[in-house]
């Protein structure tokens, strides 16, 4: 993690505008205006109108992020901005954003990646954590088991074939008419539940590919939804949701443990929304004594996006040498791996 630089990260690749101030592994600001509430009545993100509030939001962020840090222009050393991977509208406004504070106030420039970012967003919060390590990144958008050799250095060791895990609790909150962003919802209303009720497919259990399929879950539970409705009774709505967290929690949990086996790599980091989740973080945790493994949780603020973890990675970017100038463009499908 470069020391010195005093970096502004700017992250838009989804529904929030945000805006951090870093320094080495001290955060000096961290801005964030959620969309959340704009977006609830369609039950998920709508790319148009996340960039129409990006635009309405990133300048206000960006003075609340500047004046609680009491930085000027003249003190920051680099921009890190999100240039993908994200919605391509969404990725523009951040992008854009970026490219004219750097010609205004003649600073470098750095294309942070989206994923490289939550990696780093644990980095940020434990000094100790450094590569080679394994990462669960899981998200609205991402479901993805990589292997970080050295910052900067990806393997891609797995991912999903269809829906993301986060995506999944999305849809099995509308499924039952809870709202958007379904995560919370679900594990607000699993507390009470009995996990065992319903036996809900853990897809690819049997494969010794580290793969993950999440529309098997979401189909059986949409099944058992309309059966229990049909039925006439009251929707056991905590064990539903008990028993789908189970199901998505114990597929996250074994493909980590066969990556572990497979890679001999013995630590462990865990990072994306669906991080925030308690039974993930607990059987994350159990990893430690079962697999004699290092595991590192995220606090629950630096799960899902903020733009500490996109100046923290543009920095460690810059340091290895990497370089942008005002030919940025975002690149919705950006890979690392
Ligand atoms: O990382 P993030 O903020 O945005 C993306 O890059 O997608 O992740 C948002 C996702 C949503 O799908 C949301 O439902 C999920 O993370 N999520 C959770 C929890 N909190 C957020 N999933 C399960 N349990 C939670 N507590
Ligand atoms: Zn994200």
């Amino acid at each position: 993690m470069p020391e010195d630089l005093l970096t502004l990260g700017i992250e838009t690749s989804c529904d929030d505008t945000a805006v951090a101030l870093v320094r080495g592994r001290e955060i000096l600001a961290d801005e964030i205006a959620s969309q959340i509430a704009d977006h609830t009545p369609f039950g998920g993100v709508v790319p148009e109108l996340a960039s129409r509030k990006h635009q309405e939001a990133m300048l206000p962020v960006l003075a609340r992020a500047m004046e609680s840090a009491g930085t000027t222009p003249d003190d920051i050393d680099l921009i890190a901005v999100t240039s993908g991977p994200g919605l391509m509208g969404s990725l523009l406004v951040g992008v854009m954003t970026a490219k004219a504070l750097a010609q205004g106030w003649g600073k470098p420039l750095i294309g942070a990646n989206h994923l490289e970012g939550h990696m780093f967003a644990n980095m940020l919060a434990h000094d100790d954590l450094e590569p080679p390590f394994i990462c669960l990144i899981v998200s609205g958008g991402h479901t993805e088991i990589v292997l970080c050799r050295a910052t900067g250095q990806y393997e891609l060791l797995g991912t999903t074939r269809d829906d993301a895990a986060g995506e999944a609790y999305d849809k099995a909150s509308k499924i039952l008419g809870m709202g958007y962003p379904g995560g919370p919802v679900i594990e607000r209303a699993a507390r009470d539940g009995d996990p065992d009720r319903f036996a809900f497919p853990i897809a690819l259990r049997g494969s010794h590919e580290i793969e993950f399929s999440f529309s098997g879950v979401k189909t059986a539970f949409r099944t058992e939804v309309e059966r229990q409705r049909a039925s006439g009774g009251e929707l056991p709505v905590s064990d539903l949701c008990a028993s789908f967290q189970r199901a998505v929690t114990l597929a996250l949990i074994q493909k980590t443990e066969l990556a572990v086996r497979r890679t001999g790599v013995r630590r462990l980091s865990l990072s994306g929304g669906v991080a925030a989740n308690s039974e993930l973080r607990e059987a994350f945790t159990a990893l430690a004594p079962k697999m004699r493994a290092e595991v590192y949780l995220p606090p629950k603020r630096f799960c899902t996006d903020n733009a500490a973890m996109i100046a923290a990675a543009g920095a460690a970017a810059y340091a290895r040498g990497a370089r942008s100038d005002l030919r940025l463009t975002a690149d919705p499908s950006w890979s690392i791996w």
